[in-house]
């Protein structure tokens, strides 16, 4: 059978009906051949309704058989239409249904049902593609128990691992060069999470001991050679089996648990059920070969994925609908849990950033969509900002108004009430309310309305108006909440936002913070009997970024240079800056340079760089970071990415040459601290980094020469920073340093990558033509979807290149999206959201995108990109 996409269909939630069968056990047996693979699969079905047609789904499968209980089916007893099979009268009675089908793992390049990475066979089933491998109704409401056995050659294949318990493994009886394994899994798990991998892998062995007192084996899976880069990833998921005890009470649940490293994957990682698979990137790592930033990425991955074995596993989603009940909880899960190994402060400022760079940025655009969408195409175009990062978000808030105690009475309740079951956020929100044991007037706030939250997309905007009564100390503040409309939401509704606020004294000294719940269009909140004197208190606002919405400023310039310098919430100190910051860069990207906001930033600087100044490296390099270029976007009139891009240089070269004395300083003290190991000296990397790139822009030639030792020396974070710092300079130390990473680098795949996407990111006058050639490099494995978005990424984040003004970067994009679209449609269609912002450009640009929209939308796309590529026509 093959898939016949119907062109527009569209799946809504309000369409939902429990499927009519349940299949409390599934048998499946994989035999691996030379090319082929042969599935036989056997459901035990259960009617739950009185005559329904049975409507299984099968993708690329070679269907070879159908028997109900032993019996051959007659062709009239079933129908096959496209990727449907349809029993439109099966018994009434439980039944067996064993089918068996033939697949082609090698001619898979989707990297969804079973594939083939290098020499090794794997999976991916979420979100629907375990209807590539055999006929099921592969939706994530019919739970099972899963008994698989494999078969396969023993010297191609020595590791055959499967789900849950391994039975047994051993030769076959009658032909000692194959094998077999036999795999149970007690849990009952819809087919999303099913995973199998057969390969030559070798095997790093590590245990935990559980609270209550189990062992449990934990194996890590790799291509041999990669054994010795294990270590940090395995040390995470100590850490996190550790974390999900101690804080949330939740135990790890069978006696081993397996994760295995993949070079060609669509995504991070998956979270199947005792056997995760991670794409490599986010495993083989160790300071030498990874960033200070991709350790603690990797850490909160493997946690992510570890977390999902109860939110998302023993209980999970209903429909796909309900994705964020899994995502946005699971993601909220992991940010704890870095924010508890590290600093809290800090790990929220990082998660700001990125909403704000990201999910804001994909909520005012075409694309936008609620946190619990109501209707989609491909379900795979879903798995976006908005429902992992901005569902993580609600949660907080929830947690915010709640207060952390009862909060977590409400966790504990919800994982109790639906283990097991497949479940909707509705019934999240149900539980933690309940178990918050909150009766609705002291709530202080209306659940119906919260739950606003989940259907309505884009980011709201508070309007502040604050009135100062200088000889009274009365102070009068004003919110006006809205929400602009969204794609098919015209009208949006007032919602509830949590508000942390505090007052700060004369000098920065800390004030008391409090909550306000804002769930007017309009409130107005008076503030009595405080200190009479010429100026209001300083504002302290949305502390600890307690909404994800806009605000528009009250605070005038002094009082944003004292909140740099004073404010007790890292996140609002950080805030006020990055307040001034963008008004630097869009004054500069504008023409029009703001002088005297320049001094006094320069002014604020010596004090923090001065050595008595700001003491803590990470929080110093946090606050001179500049804002990322899609929040300076989104405040432009018309987003003009590369004269924001001249702006930035333009602001780090004077920096770089007015503060030199001062950074040299810096510098030198941070020296002694660099070769710590992390988490140890990651912030005295990251401000070296901000520094280095400063004085690099201002053509200090010793830097220069500083940055191109780093790319040989022992640090992956230095070398990487020393890169970027040298990127966007035309010298000759950037290119031998480039050069010299690939020659270090060029045997090991997921650290090209990083090489791969700065060729491409590099602004020079040839850049398409080099990113051409990076293209039919041969390291470039086209396969791979990490290289693929390496270049293709680092191409849209190259400003010159990618909005070159005659138009060539936007049409090489959508020539290179339809190319990749015919092997791999996850990959193409998330590489064509580059385009997403086009209406916000100027006219001409506007055009030019146009064309290679129009490009893209005469191309044959598979439904996934044909789905983005019309909704950035409409939007
Ligand atoms: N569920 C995975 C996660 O933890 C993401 C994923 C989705 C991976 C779809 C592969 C395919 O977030
Ligand atoms: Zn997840």
């Amino acid at each position: 059978m093959t898939h016949t996409a119907s062109l527009n269909s569209v799946v809504r939630l309000s369409d939902y009906k429990p499927y009519p069968f349940s299949i409390p056990s599934i048998s499946l047996d994989f035999c691996i051949e030379e090319r082929l693979v042969q599935v036989t699969s056997s459901l035990q079905v259960e009617p739950l309704a009185d005559s329904q047609p049975l409507i299984l789904r099968g993708v690329d499968l070679e269907l070879l058989s159908i028997q109900l209980d032993g019996k051959v089916l007659d062709a009239a007893d079933f129908v096959l239409d496209g990727s449907l099979l349809r029993i439109p009268a099966p018994p009434l009675q439980p039944f067996t249904l064993t089918t068996v089908c033939r697949i082609d793992p090698h001619a898979n390049t989707s990297l969804e049902g079973l594939y083939a990475s290098g020499g090794m066979l794997t999976t991916q089933c979420e979100a629907e593609g375990f209807r590539r491998i055999t006929l099921h109704p592969d939706r994530p409401d019919v739970l099972s128990r899963y008994r698989v056995r494999i078969e396969a050659d023993r010297q191609r294949f020595p590791v055959l691992l499967s789900n849950g318990n391994a039975l047994s493994q051993g030769p076959l009886s009658g032909d000692p060069s194959r094998h077999e394994a036999i795999w149970d899994d007690p849990y009952l798990k819809p087919s999303y999470l099913f995973a199998l991998v057969a390969g030559d892998l070798r095997e790093v062995r590590d245990h935990f001991v559980t609270r209550s007192g189990r062992e449990v084996a934990l194996r890590l899976h790799v291509e041999p050679g990669d054994e010795p880069y294990t270590s940090h990833a395995m040390d995470s998921l100590k850490r996190s089996m550790a974390w999900d005890e101690k804080v949330y009470g939740l135990e790890y649940d069978l006696d081993e648990f397996n994760t295995v490293a993949v070079r060609h994957f669509n995504m991070g990682a998956m979270e199947n059920k005792s056997l995760n698979i991670f794409n490599s990137k986010l495993v083989l790592a160790d300071a030498e070969t990874a960033t200070d930033g991709e350790l603690e990425r990797i850490e909160s991955v493997v946690a992510h994925e570890y977390f999902h074995n109860w939110s998302g596993n023993r209980i999970t989603c209903r429909d796909w609908f309900q994705l964020s009940l899994k995502e946005g909880l699971t993601v909220f899960r992991d940010q704890c849990f870095t924010a508890d190994l590290h600093s809290a402060g800090l790990k929220r400022i990082e998660d700001a950033s990125m909403l704000r760079n990201s999910q804001f940025r994909e909520d005012a655009g075409p694309t936008a969509h609620p946190v619990k969408p109501d209707a989609y195409q491909a379900i795979d175009n879903f798995y976006t900002t908005t429902i992992y990062e901005k569902g993580a978000e609600l949660i907080r808030m929830l947690r915010t108004l709640l207060g952390e105690e009862r909060f977590m009475a409400g966790m504990r309740l919800y994982f109790q009430r639906h283990d097991g079951e497949a479940a909707t956020t509705d019934d999240f929100v149900a539980a933690i309310l309940e178990g918050a044991s909150a009766d609705r007037d002291e709530l202080g706030f209306d659940p119906e309305q919260f739950k606003r939250w989940y259907h309505q997309a884009g980011t709201p905007t508070v309007q502040i108006h604050r009135a100062w009564d200088a000889s009274t100390g009365e102070l009068t503040l004003r919110f006006r909440q809205s929400t602009p409309p969204t794609p098919g939401q015209p009208e949006k509704q007032p919602l509830v936002i949590p508000l942390l606020w505090a007052l700060l004294g004369p000098n920065g000294e800390p004030g008391e913070e409090r909550l306000l719940v804002l769930d007017q269009e309009e409130e107005t909140l008076v503030l009595e009997g405080l200190s009479p004197s010429a100026r209001p208190p300083a504002l302290s606002l949305f502390r600890r970024f307690s909404a994800p919405v806009h605000w528009q400023a009250v605070q005038d310039v002094d009082e944003l240079f004292l909140l740099f310098a004073h404010d007790d919430d890292p996140f609002a100190r950080w805030d006020a800056g990055q307040q001034l910051w963008r008004t630097l860069l869009l004054a500069r990207a504008s023409g029009t340079r703001d002088s005297d906001l320049e001094q006094r930033m320069l002014e604020a600087l010596r004090g923090l760089l001065a050595i008595e100044g700001e003491s803590d490296p990470a929080v110093l390099a946090t606050l001179l970071a500049f804002p990322g270029g899609a929040e300076l976007e989104a405040l432009q009139k018309e987003a003009d990415p590369p004269a924001l891009f001249q702006a930035a240089c333009g602001l780090r070269e004077c920096l770089g040459r007015v503060l030199a004395p001062l950074l040299h300083q810096r510098l030198e003290a941070l020296a002694p601290q660099l070769s710590q190991a992390w988490p140890l000296g990651q912030g005295e990397r990251q401000l070296t980094a901000v520094i280095w790139s400063w004085l690099a822009a201002a053509g200090d030639g010793a830097v220069w020469a500083q940055a191109l030792a780093a790319v040989h020396g022992p640090s992956m974070t230095l070398a990487r920073a020393a890169l970027r710092a040298l990127l966007p300079i035309d010298c000759s130390e950037r290119e031998m340093a480039l050069q010299c990473f690939y020659d270090r680098w060029q045997e090991r795949p997921v650290i090209l990558d990083g090489w791969f996407a700065l060729e491409a990111a590099t602004p020079r006058t040839d850049g398409l033509a080099r990113v051409e050639a990076l293209l039919a490099h041969p390291r470039f494995d086209p396969m791979a979807p990490n290289a693929v978005r390496a270049v293709l990424g680092g191409l849209a984040g190259n400003p010159l290149v990618f909005h070159a003004a005659n138009g060539s970067g936007y049409r090489f994009m959508a020539a290179q999206i339809i190319q990749v679209d015919q092997r791999n449609a996850i990959t193409a269609s998330r590489m064509a959201k580059v385009f997403s912002r086009w209406r916000s450009y100027a006219p001409e640009r506007q055009a030019l995108v146009k064309q290679a929209l129009d490009q893209l939308a005469a191309a044959e796309l598979s439904t996934n990109t044909r789905e983005v590529v019309a909704l950035m026509q409409q939007g």
